[in-house]
């Protein structure tokens, strides 16, 4: 592999562990205004120096990213068809690979509809798009889009459609999380990132994070259940801490309701033993608490917060937490500050030594409609 795709993907994908956390924010481009990210630049501020690449359309990147703090563009460079129109799968290449570079985008991306109406035009418009992004070095991300049929995610179909992407010569594979989701990881043969999917409540969104990575995923590309949570600065943490330090399910909510509830942290790490990515540092470390109190946070690496060089300077308020500090959030989210869970029973042991050394996926609901809060707009499509 090229050296310039090489080193874009590993801007995506962290070379340490082969993971990444991708933020979602180009739903405008079929459903416009949704909900919490009605004004896309307050959606994304807070939250951007928490992830590892911004998949976002090129409207967005040019009004509302701020190019003095670069953070890898996944462009979306697909689209055509809109949540009022007839058929979602009726998508075109919209944005040219030399408009892609003059954004200087890390990767590029489009959906693929296999076996919908238009399938022969995505899947042609795949096999062009990697012609042509590969002669400048740019990666391409498939989406395996679903369009309104939610149902089609199981995983057969979702094998299906990574490999059809793959074979197509895409570089990474977005897709969704499902039962015995690790058939779609081990038929893939490009590295797999796990959509998030219609609002879930955070437990479980949290659970299908833990789920896919365990499964072999090497990350999320995470919108709604980010940035449509009350607390979408805990959430995004929560998150990376699955994804870059093995925090379990408890640790990771734990997490959450800490951040939400503006406690410091407790620091704590996590062990998958099951998973394909060997090279981690961090990796089959036991499961253990430790003191809040032993080292300033900066001292800490890899703790489900950006490493210190990791775009430090993008941050909207000064230095993330420390100790005492109530979580950055949009002015008014301070006002809604209180968490809707019980406050945590401190004599419950948390964090327990994992003791089995394969446990058991954490319980994840399937991202059903249903179980969302959702727009509107929002409620049956991919
Ligand atoms: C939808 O078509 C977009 O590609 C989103 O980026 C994708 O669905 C991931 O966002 P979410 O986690 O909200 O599903």
């Amino acid at each position: 592999m090229d050296y310039g795709l090489k080193s874009r993907i590993a801007s995506i994908l962290k070379p340490n562990n082969g993971r990444g956390v991708m933020l979602a924010v180009d739903h405008g481009y079929f459903l416009g205004p949704t909900e919490k990210l009605e004004v896309p630049k307050r959606t994304i501020a807070p939250i951007v120096r928490y992830c590892d690449s911004l998949m976002v359309t090129r409207g967005v990147v040019r009004s509302s990213v701020d190019p003095n703090f670069p953070v890898p563009i996944v462009l979306r460079v697909s689209g055509g068809s809109s949540i009022i129109g007839e058929d979602l799968s009726n998508e075109e290449i919209t944005t040219s690979i030399k408009d892609a570079i003059r954004i200087n985008a890390t990767a590029v991306t489009m959906s693929i509809f296999v076996g919908a109406k238009y399938e022969h035009k995505s899947l042609v418009s795949l096999g062009h798009l990697v012609n042509e992004a590969e002669e400048y070095g740019l990666p391409v991300l498939a989406v395996t889009a679903v369009g309104k049929e939610l149902a089609k995610r199981d995983a057969r179909y979702l094998s299906l459609s990574c490999r059809i992407a793959a074979e197509f010569g895409a570089h990474m594979v977005k897709t969704y999380y499902c039962d015995d989701f690790q058939k779609v990881v081990n038929s893939c043969p490009v590295p797999i990132i796990v959509a998030g999917g219609p609002k879930l409540p955070e437990r479980d969104a949290l659970a299908l994070t833990y789920n896919s990575i365990k499964a072999g995923a090497a990350g999320v590309d995470m919108g709604r259940n980010i940035w449509q949570s009350q607390y979408p600065v805990a959430m995004i943490r929560a998150v990376r801490a699955i994804v870059h330090s093995n925090y379990n399910l408890d640790q990771a909510y734990k997490l959450f309701q800490q951040l939400a509830k503006g406690q410091p942290e407790q620091q704590s790490r996590g062990n998958f033993n099951q998973n394909r990515n060997q090279n981690r540092p961090q990796g089959n470390r036991p499961n253990q608490q430790r003191p809040n109190q032993s080292k300033p946070n900066s001292q800490r690496p890899n703790q489900g917060k950006p490493q210190q060089g990791q775009r430090p300077q993008n941050r909207p308020q000064g230095k993330p937490q420390q100790k005492g500090q109530r979580p950055q959030q949009r002015p008014q989210q301070k006002q809604q500050n209180r968490p809707n869970q019980k406050p945590q029973n401190q004599n419950k042991p948390q964090n327990k030594p994992q003791q089995k050394p394969q446990p058991k996926p954490a319980q994840t609901p399937k991202p059903s409609p249903q179980a969302a809060t959702p727009a509107p707009a929002e409620q049956k499509t991919q």
